[in-house]
């Protein structure tokens, strides 16, 4: 019988776990469950002998890719997957999926969670600002950018989006602004939401020229990945420009140091939990069951990545 792992270091809502082994035992395959596992060799142990994995953010590299000696099929229920190791899966012949859009709106929901807790004070009781009437600008105008849009607009910001890889007409449709560059975004949004993937073209893209063009009150939300900003830039604003404020689910290596200077400007979730809802879960744990199912069953290779 194939069997099919999950391996999830931040596990999945129980009823998504208990849907995703319902698909898989429909199919005919034997479910594995490695939850919350603290360390590399459990994850090396648990592969062994599994014919496909589901992951969300954990490891898959070319370790631990060579372990998996029968592995044909690795879905990352989510939609980064920078956290596996394209070139190695495919040069030992493993598929390897993503979700796309399963888990957006669990992110786009908690970019504007972020905004209103910062711009609130954390709940402190002080007097603080609102969302209505300032200007939003979308750094990417994917799934979870498109909903980040719909949410803004409801909420009366004045909103833009900037992508390269989408057309005007798809932006303005859905009666956001189109910005041909990201320059001009950052020009002219006192806050920005990065909904970029991690990748050689985007990694430490955000840095001190972008965001210093922002006008007064300028903030940066990230819930995309920390790699994308430039750490020393970061420090620079936050020493430059005393109106900067920077709100993240994905937390910088120099957070530290961010707490200790500029604790009133700066929030970081203590885990990345953009996805990390009920909903979210079940949508993209059960995609990514989904899919293993089609694929082993029917060779489908809808949503492969590499
Ligand atoms: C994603 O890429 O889908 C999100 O960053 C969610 O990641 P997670 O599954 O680790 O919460």
């Amino acid at each position: 019988m194939q069997t099919i792992l999950i391996a999830t270091d931040k596990p999945f809502a129980k009823v998504a776990v208990n849907g995703i082994r319902e698909i898989v035992q429909n199919a005919g395959f034997e479910l594995k469950l490695l939850e919350k596992y603290t360390s590399k060799e459990q994850l090396l142990d648990a592969v062994k002998d599994v014919d496909a994995i589901i992951v969300r953010s954990d490891i898959l590299d070319e370790q631990v890719l060579h372990a998996a000696g029968k592995l044909k099929i690795a879905v990352r229920a989510g939609a980064g997957y920078d956290n596996i190791d394209l070139k190695a899966a495919t040069e030992k012949g493993i598929v390897v999926m993503n979700t796309p859009g399963q888990n957006a709106n669990a992110v786009a929901e908690l970019a504007f969670g972020l905004m209103i807790f910062l711009n609130r004070n954390f709940y402190n009781g002080s007097s603080g600002v609102e969302l209505r009437g300032k200007t939003l600008g979308i750094h990417a105008y994917g799934n979870i950018g498109r909903i980040v849009g719909l949410i803004a607009k409801g909420m009366g910001m004045d909103v833009y989006a900037f992508d390269p890889y989408r057309d005007k007409i798809v932006i303005e449709n859905d009666g956001i602004k189109y910005v041909p560059d990201a320059r001009e975004l950052y020009s002219k949004c006192q806050y920005v939401s990065v909904n970029l993937p991690a990748n050689k073209e985007t990694k430490e893209s955000i840095n001190f020229d972008l965001l210093n063009l922002m006008p007064e009150g300028a903030t940066l939300v990230n819930t995309a990945r920390k790699e994308i900003v430039h750490e020393a830039s970061l420090l620079k604003m936050f020493a430059e420009r005393k109106d900067f404020r920077y709100i993240t689910d994905v937390a910088p290596d120099c957070e530290a140091q961010i707490k200790t200077d500029y604790a009133n400007r700066y929030y970081g979730t203590v885990k990345k939990q953009g996805a990390q809802t009920e909903e979210a879960n079940i949508n993209a744990g059960l995609a990514a069951a989904r899919q293993i199912v089609n694929f082993l069953t029917k060779g489908d290779k809808t949503f492969q990545v590499n």
